[in-house]
């Protein structure tokens, strides 16, 4: 049987939010270039990258068919997640020991909880109780399936409507991997997280 698409997404959220609690209060200065910042940051910006994209392909658009107020509500919260790309790429631009980067950093930990918590307690309540569980499995199969194709970088300037995420947003995907596995970014950082 499919994961369900609440499942799917608790499942990244939980990942995320374990990340988000290692990272709240890394060291700045000289400390963060040895704490392994870097790496960590950049598994953040992975996890993140895909788990955005994969929400703008297939549930937002979900929520906007399903909910009365779907259209206020997705909105909403993917200006959160557009806000969120740009902090990730100023992460994405910068280094450990920057100002600025630990500056997006806080500022990211701090938005992120404020999303998750949004989906998680405003969104997904109104889907179970609307959305048969047959649907939510059939949307949790085709994330699951994008999930292997999804952008690693978070790609502020790609609007985050389905049809470009599906068809733009792939080529930038595909840029990602390609870029990934020259640098061999995605040998040190795993797109799948290890799970708290
Ligand atoms: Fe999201
Ligand atoms: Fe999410």
């Amino acid at each position: 049987m499919d994961v369900d698409a609440l499942t799917f997404l608790r499942r990244d959220h939980q990942s995320v939010l374990g990340m988000l609690e290692v990272l709240d209060g890394a060291p700045r200065g000289d400390g963060a270039v040895e704490s392994g910042l870097d790496t960590m940051v950049t598994n953040l910006i992975i996890a993140e990258s895909q788990h955005e994209a994969i929400e703008e392909q297939f549930f937002w658009p979900a929520v906007r068919h399903w909910l009365d107020n779907g259209n206020a509500m997705a909105d909403y919260a993917v200006a959160q997640e557009q806000a969120g790309k740009k902090l990730l790429q100023r992460l994405e631009d910068g280094k450990p020991g920057e100002p600025d980067y630990h500056d997006a950093l806080e500022e990211f930990i701090t938005a992120a909880r404020k999303h998750i918590a949004y989906e998680q307690d405003d969104v997904w309540p109104r889907m179970a109780e609307l959305v048969t569980e047959e649907e939510l499995e059939k949307i949790g199969a085709k994330m699951e399936a994008a999930k292997k194709v999804a952008p690693t970088r978070p790609h502020p300037m790609t609007p985050p409507n389905a049809v470009v995420q599906k068809t733009m947003g792939l080529g930038a995907s595909t840029v990602d991997h390609v870029r990934d596995a020259v640098t061999g970014r995605d040998e040190k950082n795993p797109p799948d997280a290890p799970k708290p």
